[in-house]
């Protein structure tokens, strides 16, 4: 999607369809509101009649669409709710509903009125941005398997108008970055989607060589040759089962500030999760694809990193294997030894993310000595029974790097709740026979003594944990529920989260 500013009043403008924001009346509110008089005068007093008649009331979700008398374009309302609980996310959703909503009906080019979306507490940048990210990610689909498609909006422009022209220079910045950050969204669902025979680990290291190569990175691919002589047994045990071996992949971005930190992205990319030996029941086992979308997170993450030119040097790394049943498969009760040395008992071959990170979290740490460790992995299924499937689960080590990233939450809308880890957690994990164990004879917290795992590796370096497991795709069902900028399939969690932490975190 094309996303253009324009200083003038989206309705004096040419778009097929201009959209505004209609908070919804109180209970005593009969006279028309002022806000909506120009939609009124434009409409020739047909919204002011919808607003007479109670067809528009200004819920959330509602979709008015009113033709202009010339015939020559329509008006969009689209209600936000109440104001006071509105804020960017409500806006965010709107835009997506707007758009979404007029998906095979003959609107190419839509333009969003900015200020019928501001209040006095929803800043006019906040805001510019959140319509943004909804068109963006609200028209997308993943076309890549479809011979047919209705045609949706192509271009999106948000009009500025009188009052909003006077920080034109600062909204257009705040545009371009935002398009940019909602391009790599899109791009990285579109990878995160495909499905387990095309995006093969070998795959995923070509998908990152052609974006080192675009924005000049540093990408090195360690194939399972070279994994073995590193012993990343953790990788190569998980991978060993498949005919499509095992990857791992370290992508450099070498920071925008001259003496600027680093931080290090780990992802979890199990490009096809059947559980292996301790293989999974058949109902849900399709949507393992989408087992890799924290590595292609990662991808997504340090596309961004380079096209904004973040201050502090990136360093991204995606653990990335198939995990199938086979006879070369590894089984319940072997025992890898991992990049650190550390060794683990397999007690169930399901919970092989753990086992692919603990080579990818030991190797960044000990050959690049990041400032700060930021995983992102589908980790779990007791994060989706703890949190849902809108919110990621965030265990972190450092004060300062968890307040960053659910402050980057905050402002991009993507929800992380922070879990405690305890030594509970980590007394859990201990293995008789190895350092730690793979799965726990509890049912509780698996959440987190998957956090407490993967901490075994990370040693004293400042971490955060992302569990993404719910938060990574939406199902058939899952999809009622979302946002309507959450699309069916990937949706690329953690993309907008990290690059705007990245973009955003102070730091000493
Ligand atoms: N990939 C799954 C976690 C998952 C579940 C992601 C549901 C998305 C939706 C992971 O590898 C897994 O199977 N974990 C096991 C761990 C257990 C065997 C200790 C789980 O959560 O059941
Ligand atoms: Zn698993
Ligand atoms: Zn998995």
């Amino acid at each position: 999607m094309k996303v253009l500013v324009d200083r003038r009043d989206g309705l004096t403008a040419a778009a097929d369809v201009s959209v505004s924001g209609v908070f919804e009346r109180g209970e005593k509110e009969t006279s028309f509101p002022r806000a909506l008089a120009d939609e009124d005068t434009a409409s020739a007093g047909v919204v002011r009649a919808a607003w007479d008649r109670k067809e528009i009331r200004g819920k959330r979700k509602e979709l008015t669409v009113v033709h202009r008398p010339n015939g020559k374009g329509r008006l969009l309302l689209i209600g936000l709710g109440p104001r006071g609980r509105y804020d960017a996310e409500v806006a965010r959703r709107a835009a997506a509903e707007a758009v979404k909503g007029l998906k095979g009906k003959g609107a190419r080019t839509v333009g969003f009125r900015l200020a019928t979306f501001v209040t006095d507490t929803t800043p006019s940048e906040a805001v510019a941005r959140a319509l943004v990210d909804g068109a963006v990610l609200g028209s997308y689909e993943f076309l890549r398997y479809k011979s047919s498609n209705d045609g949706g909006v192509e271009e999106s422009t948000i009009h500025l108008g009188d009052d909003l022209a006077r920080e034109e220079s600062g909204l257009r910045k705040a545009v371009q970055e935002e398009t940019s950050i909602a391009d790599c969204v899109v791009w990285t669902r579109d990878i995160a989607n495909l499905p387990a025979d095309t995006a093969t680990p070998e795959q995923l290291a070509e998908e990152a060589r052609a974006l080192g190569k675009e924005f000049g990175l540093k990408v090195t691919v360690f194939d399972e040759k070279k994994l073995a002589e590193m012993h990343c047994g953790g990788l190569l045990a998980v991978g060993g089962g498949s005919a499509h071996p095992p990857r791992m992949i370290v992508l450099e971005y070498g920071g925008g500030a001259r003496r600027g930190r680093t931080v290090a992205v780990v992802g979890k990319g199990i490009t096809f999760d059947s559980g292996g030996i301790s293989i999974k029941p058949a109902a849900s086992m399709a949507e393992m694809k989408f087992d890799k979308s924290g590595a292609v997170a990662v991808l997504g993450i340090l596309r961004a990193a380079a096209t904004l030119k973040v201050a502090p040097r990136v360093i991204g790394v995606m653990a990335c294997a198939e995990n199938l049943p086979s006879g070369t498969a590894y089984r319940p009760g072997d025992v890898a030894r991992t990049y650190n040395g550390k060794t683990i008992e397999v007690l169930n071959t399901d919970a092989e993310g753990r086992v692919v990170l603990s080579d990818a979290l030991g190797y960044v740490v000990a050959q690049y000595r990041p400032d700060e460790v930021i995983d992102l992995a589908t980790l779990t299924g007791a994060q989706v029974v703890a949190l849902g499937d809108d919110t990621a689960g965030l265990v972190a080590t450092d004060e300062k790097l968890a307040a960053g990233l659910l402050a980057a939450s905050k402002a991009t809308g993507e929800p992380i709740w922070r879990m405690p880890l305890t030594d509970f957690h980590r007394e859990l994990v201990k293995s008789d026979i190895a350092d730690v164990r793979n799965s726990v004879e509890l049912p509780v917290a698996g959440m987190l003594t998957a956090a407490a795992f993967l901490e075994t590796f990370v040693g004293g370096t400042a971490w955060a944990h992302l569990d993404i497991a719910g938060a990574a795709r939406t199902t058939s069902t899952t999809r009622r529920y979302q946002p309507a900028y959450q699309n069916a399939g990937a949706t690329a969690f953690g993309v907008r989260l990290v690059t705007r932490y990245l973009m955003d975190a102070p730091r000493s």
